[in-house]
C-alpha cells in the first residue's frame, strides 16, 4: 500500500506541477495509458488470490480515478490560460490612431437616405424594402398603368424576358412605387411605410443617369386627407433643409396611382451661380404626392370606401445636390476618390445624426 501511495503522490504532484496541456498529455499516457504505470498494475491483479485481488483492487481503483480527476481539473485550468494568453496576445489597441488616408466616406446619397429615414422613422413611418428586378405588374399593372399606358412611355423602361416562356417580361422597377404595392397586398391598413432604394431608367444626360435613387412614401389609414400629407411633407422637408417654414408650393400634378395628384417645389434663389433652397424668386420640384387612386387600393384588396391613403415619391440625387450644393449629378457615380473625400460624410458624423433623432 505504501509503495502505491507513493506512487500516486508523485503523478499528483507532476500533474500539479504540469505546465504545458502538451505535458500534462505525456503524463496521462504513462500513468493510464496502455502501457501506463497504473495500468501495468491492474494488470498484476489477476496473479494475487480473490481475496488480495479485492483489496488491491479497491487501491487501485481509487488512485485511477483520483488521478483521472486531477488530471481532467488540470486540464481545464490550463485550457482557460491558455485562451487567456491567446486573447491577451491578440489584442488591439482601439486608442491607436487612424491613418487618415485610409479612413473611407460615406456617400452623399446614404447620407441623404440616412437623413431621409430618420426624419420619417420620428414621424412613425418605417422602412419597406422591394426587389430591383419586378414583375410589369407591380411597376405598372396594379399602379393604374395599364398596357397601353402613355405613362409607360415616360419611364424610358429596361426589359427583362420573363423567367418562363409565355410568362409576363420583367422590368428593371422604374420607381420606388411597386414597393407600395407590395406592402398593401401583404399587410392590412394602418400602414405607414418609406421605401427607399435604387432604381433604373434608360436614359442618360447632364441630369439623368440610367440608375438613381428615390423614396417612396405610403400612409394607409381611415379618414386620410390631403391636410395629412400638406403636413407630413411640409415637415419633412423642414427639416431635411434645417428651415422652419421653408416656403413651399403645391401644384396640382397627374400620376395614374394617384387623385388627386400634386408635385411640390422648394422655395430657392441663386447666389453666386449656385442654388440655394430658402425663401426666393425661384421654385424648383422636388417631390410627387398625391392621395392614393380607389383603384390602386381595390388593386390590392383595400376596402376604399372605408381606407383613404397619401403617398409620396422623390429623387435622393436632387435632395442631396441642393443640400450639399454638389453642382453635377453624373458625378455622383464616377467613384473618383477626389470627389469622394470632398463630399463624403465621416462615418462616425453619419452614425451620431441617426441616433439624435
Ligand atoms: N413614382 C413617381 C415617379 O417616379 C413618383 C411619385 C409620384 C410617387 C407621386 C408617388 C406619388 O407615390 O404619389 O415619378
Amino acid at each position: 500500500m505504501n509503495e502505491l501511495k507513493f506512487i500516486a503522490e508523485r503523478l499528483l504532484t507532476q500533474i500539479n506541477n504540469a505546465s504545458t496541456l502538451q505535458e500534462l498529455e505525456t503524463i496521462r499516457v504513462y500513468s493510464l495509458g496502455k502501457q501506463g504505470e497504473i495500468s501495468l498494475l491492474m494488470k498484476t491483479l489477476g496473479s494475487l488470490t480473490p481475496e488480495e485481488r479485492k483489496e488491491r483492487g479497491a487501491q487501485l481503483n481509487a488512485v485511477r480515478d483520483q488521478i483521472t480527476a486531477s488530471l481532467e481539473a488540470k486540464k481545464e485550468i490550463l485550457e482557460a490560460s491558455q485562451l487567456q494568453e491567446r486573447l491577451e496576445k491578440e489584442k488591439i489597441d482601439i486608442t491607436l490612431p487612424t491613418r487618415p488616408q485610409a479612413l473611407g466616406t460615406i456617400h452623399p446619397i446614404s447620407q441623404a437616405m440616412f437623413e431621409m429615414i430618420s426624419i420619417f422613422k420620428n414621424m412613425g413611418f418605417s422602412v419597406a424594402e422591394g426587389p430591383d428586378i419586378e414583375d410589369d405588374f407591380y411597376n405598372f399593372t396594379a399602379l393604374n398603368i395599364p398596357q397601353e399606358h402613355p405613362a409607360r412611355q415616360d419611364h424610358d423602361t429596361f426589359y427583362l424576358p420573363p423567367l418562363e416562356a409565355g410568362k409576363e417580361r420583367r422590368v428593371l422597377r422604374t420607381h420606388t412605387s411597386p414597393v407600395q404595392i407590395r406592402t398593401m397586398l401583404n399587410k392590412k391598413p394602418p400602414l405607414r411605410i418609406i421605401a427607399p432604394g435604387r432604381v433604373y431608367r434608360s436614359d442618360y444626360d447632364a441630369t439623368h443617369t440610367p440608375t438613381f435613387h428615390q423614396i417612396e412614401g405610403l400612409y394607409v389609414a381611415e379618414g386620410v386627407h390631403m391636410g395629412h400629407l400638406k403636413a407630413c411633407l411640409q415637415t419633412f422637408c423642414e427639416k431635411m433643409f434645417n428651415q422652419p417654414q421653408l416656403p413651399l408650393r403645391f401644384r396640382p400634378g397627374y400620376f395614374p396611382f394617384t387623385e388627386p395628384s400634386a408635385e411640390i417645389d422648394i422655395a430657392c434663389y441663386r447666389k453666386d451661380g449656385q442654388l440655394i433652397v430658402g425663401p426666393g424668386e425661384d421654385w424648383l420640384e422636388i417631390l410627387g404626392c398625391g392621395m392614393i387612386h380607389p383603384k390602386v387600393l381595390e388593386n390590392c384588396g383595400i376596402d376604399s370606401t372605408k381606407y383613404q391613403g397619401f403617398a409620396f415619391g422623390m429623387g435622393i440625387e436632387r435632395v442631396a445636390m441642393l443640400k450639399y450644393g454638389i453642382p453635377d449629378l453624373r458625378s455622383f457615380y464616377e467613384a473618383d476618390l477626389r470627389w469622394l473625400r470632398h463630399y463624403g460624410f465621416s462615418p462616425f458624423e453619419a452614425l451620431m445624426e441617426g441616433a439624435s433623432e
